[in-house]
């Protein structure tokens, strides 16, 4: 049986009430948006120069990529190039730059490798191959790195706080937005991915770790 108040309607001011509890749901979801999307990966991630600058474009005018980034003859791949790979033009300046001065009197004269930061750069349980993919499937070096080759200048590299890892392991957007620009997402569900579609099989683990 009800009563005669169930059937009042709802007063106005409670109404109006509903609406600043909207109003405040709203401002909390954008306030906790921003801080996951903006201000959490700020947090995660610790932010560091390479010890020098390096002009991809201008050096790949005047030569081939694997004149630094080369395989051996035993077919590993020699990676970041050393300095071996840049003396024969760097001996002198050849220009004002600061980034070349700096190369030059703390590398090259010193006879002291540049210790680069190795954005790709996989845990040590991982074991990646670049003969398989680069000789063996023929895969584009833009595939799994973006753009770096054809870049100006080298972005900074970002490690996780918590695992110590790259931040190009995880990515940079949820929606995997500028990648291209940013280089590839690595994670393990990404090379799996890849693989299922042009494999068939996923692969089983210890074909990727050590
Ligand atoms: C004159 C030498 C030189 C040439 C030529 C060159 N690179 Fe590089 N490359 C470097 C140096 C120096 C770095 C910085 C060290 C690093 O990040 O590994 C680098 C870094 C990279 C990286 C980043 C690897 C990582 O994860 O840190 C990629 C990818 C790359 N180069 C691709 C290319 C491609 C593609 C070409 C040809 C279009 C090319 N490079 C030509 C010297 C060279
Ligand atoms: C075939 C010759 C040649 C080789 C090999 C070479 N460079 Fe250069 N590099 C140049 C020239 C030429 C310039 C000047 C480009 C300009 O200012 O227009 C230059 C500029 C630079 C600069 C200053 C401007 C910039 O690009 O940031 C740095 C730093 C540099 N090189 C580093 C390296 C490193 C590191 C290597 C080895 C991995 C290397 N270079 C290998 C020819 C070479
Ligand atoms: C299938 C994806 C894939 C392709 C294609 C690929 N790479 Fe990589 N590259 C990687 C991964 C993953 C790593 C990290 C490897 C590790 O840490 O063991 C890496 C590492 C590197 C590094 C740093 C290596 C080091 O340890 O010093 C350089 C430089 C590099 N790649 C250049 C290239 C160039 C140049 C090409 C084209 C000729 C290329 N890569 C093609 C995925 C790829
Ligand atoms: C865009 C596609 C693609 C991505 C991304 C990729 N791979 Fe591959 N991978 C291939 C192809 C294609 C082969 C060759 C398969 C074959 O020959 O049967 C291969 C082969 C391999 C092999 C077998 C090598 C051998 O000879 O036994 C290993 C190990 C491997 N990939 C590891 C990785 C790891 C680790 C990653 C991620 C960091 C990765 N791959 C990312 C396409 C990819
Ligand atoms: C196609 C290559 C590939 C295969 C197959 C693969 N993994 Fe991975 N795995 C990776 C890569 C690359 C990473 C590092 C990136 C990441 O954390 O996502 C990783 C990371 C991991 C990690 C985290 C390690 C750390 O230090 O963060 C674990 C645990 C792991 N894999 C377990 C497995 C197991 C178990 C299997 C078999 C069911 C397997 N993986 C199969 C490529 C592979």
């Amino acid at each position: 049986m009800s009563t005669q108040s169930d059937n009042q309607p709802v007063p106005a001011e409670n109404r109006a009430s509903g609406w600043v509890i909207f109003v405040f749901f709203l401002i909390g979801l954008i306030a906790s948006l921003i801080s996951g999307w903006i201000a959490f990966p700020n947090l995660l991630y610790s932010t560091q120069q390479q010890p020098i600058d390096f002009n991809h474009k201008a050096h790949v005018a005047q030569m081939d990529c694997s004149s630094c980034h080369f395989f051996r003859d035993d077919g590993s791949f020699a990676g970041s190039p050393t300095l071996d790979e840049c003396k024969s033009c760097h001996m002198y300046p050849m220009s004002n730059d600061p980034d070349e001065q700096k190369f030059i009197e703390e590398y090259v004269k010193k006879d002291k490798e540049v210790p680069w930061l190795i954005y790709a750069e996989q845990p040590p349980c991982v074991f990646f191959s670049h003969a398989a993919h680069v000789k063996g499937a023929d895969m584009e070096c833009r595939t799994c790195h973006g753009d770096i080759g054809q870049s100006t200048s080298l972005r900074e590299y970002q490690e996780n706080r918590l695992t110590g890892y790259s931040r190009d392991i995880w990515g940079y957007s949820m929606l995997r937005l500028g990648e291209a620009k940013h280089g590839g997402r690595h994670k393990m569900n990404d090379c799996a991915e890849c693989h299922l579609k042009e494999t068939g099989s996923k692969g089983d683990c210890f074909q990727c770790h050590k």
